[in-house]
């Protein structure tokens, strides 16, 4: 090609873009000024690396508080995937099974990974150090976490959510907001000597309950488990996804989870108070909270020892 002609391949592109600003009644002429003019981007600036960096606030100087602060925030970051996930699967136009097991096989890998670094809380902080900097946090607690709600809501029926000992009597087509007022969650966050609703929970209702209402009926006749079973319910290849998703999240993690707890607040004879004020060694163990997404793919048997078996070898 001689020199200072150019490529016919850019005057091709140059066309397409004329078209695309034209539609828009645009100048293509300034918006090339506008490339020409632009700095470079970095991979710096792309991820806002700064400002992920400065997102690190502790209320004490104890070194090992920035672990707890930006453990939390990685395992929200990957929840904030999974709901990205959700999202694609529940609002697609042509749903079929390949793009449901792909999508379902990425929320499975999100969750090996949290449930395996977990230890990074169970072994990655000075005990002296957690006990004394978690007194400048109460009363908030990983409880709070909205996004693990919007997890369960997007993914199952509401009924599925609701405490164990009002599940069976509550109709799975009843009011939502009905449902929404028995989760397991809400009765399980009571104090222990008043019965009262605990600050953390207080708190938290007032913040998200609408929003929760409001992704309850968004995803009423979409979540994952409705999905499942209106096209997928013979598939053997989704069920075994499925099930893996259910012992992950309400299995695993939870397992997971409760060994940190165990790790920092067991002690004898009195167990250390959690900050969210819960009495958490009945609340937290899956196998009292018995939080199943898809109730249908796991046999009775299965089902009367929930978190039972893993909890044992944990
Ligand atoms: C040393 C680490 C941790 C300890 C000791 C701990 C302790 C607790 C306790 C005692 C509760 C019961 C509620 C309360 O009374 O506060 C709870 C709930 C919870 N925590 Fe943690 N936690 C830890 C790390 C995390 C991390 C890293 C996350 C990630 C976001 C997290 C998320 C949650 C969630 C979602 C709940 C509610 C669980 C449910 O309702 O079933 N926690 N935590």
């Amino acid at each position: 090609m001689p020199e200072n002609s150019v490529d016919p391949k850019h005057l091709e592109q140059l066309q397409k873009l004329q078209n695309k600003y034209d539609v828009m009644g645009q100048d293509l002429s300034s918006y090339l000024d506008g490339l020409l003019y632009s700095d470079y981007l970095t991979y710096w600036d792309y991820i806002h690396l700064d400002t992920l960096l400065s997102l690190q606030s502790p209320k004490t100087s104890f070194p090992d508080e920035k672990v707890f602060i930006m453990y939390h925030q990685i395992t929200e970051l990957y929840f904030r995937l999974t709901l990205l996930e959700i999202e694609q699967i529940a609002f697609h136009e042509n749903l079929d099974e390949k793009f449901f097991i792909e999508r379902i096989d990425r929320i499975i890998r999100y969750f090996r990974h949290l449930v395996s670094s977990f230890e990074i809380m169970v072994h990655g902080m000075e005990k002296a150090q957690f006990l004394k900097f978690r007194m400048a946090l109460l009363p908030a607690s990983g409880f709070q976490s909205a996004q693990y709600r919007l997890i369960e809501i997007s993914s199952t029926d509401m009924i599925n959510l609701v405490a164990p000992h009002e599940r069976e009597p509550m109709q799975e087509y009843s009011d939502l907001g009905l449902q929404l007022e028995k989760l397991y969650w809400r009765s399980g966050a009571t104090e222990l000597a008043s019965g009262k609703k605990t600050l953390t929970l207080r708190q938290f209702e007032e913040k998200y309950l609408k929003i929760f209402l409001e992704t309850g009926m968004k995803y009423r006749d979409r979540n994952i488990r409705k999905l499942y079973l209106k096209h997928f319910r013979d598939s053997p290849e989704v069920i075994t996804r499925l099930r893996e998703y259910d012992t992950l999240s309400n299995v695993l993690w939870p397992l997971a989870h409760l060994k940190s707890a165990g790790h920092y607040l067991q002690r004898d004879p009195d167990d250390i108070k959690a900050t969210g004020g819960t009495n958490w060694q009945k609340y937290l163990p899956p196998r009292f909270q018995r939080v199943m997404f898809f109730p249908e793919l796991w046999s009775e048997q299965e089902k009367a020892e929930w978190g039972k078996a893993a909890f044992e070898k944990n």
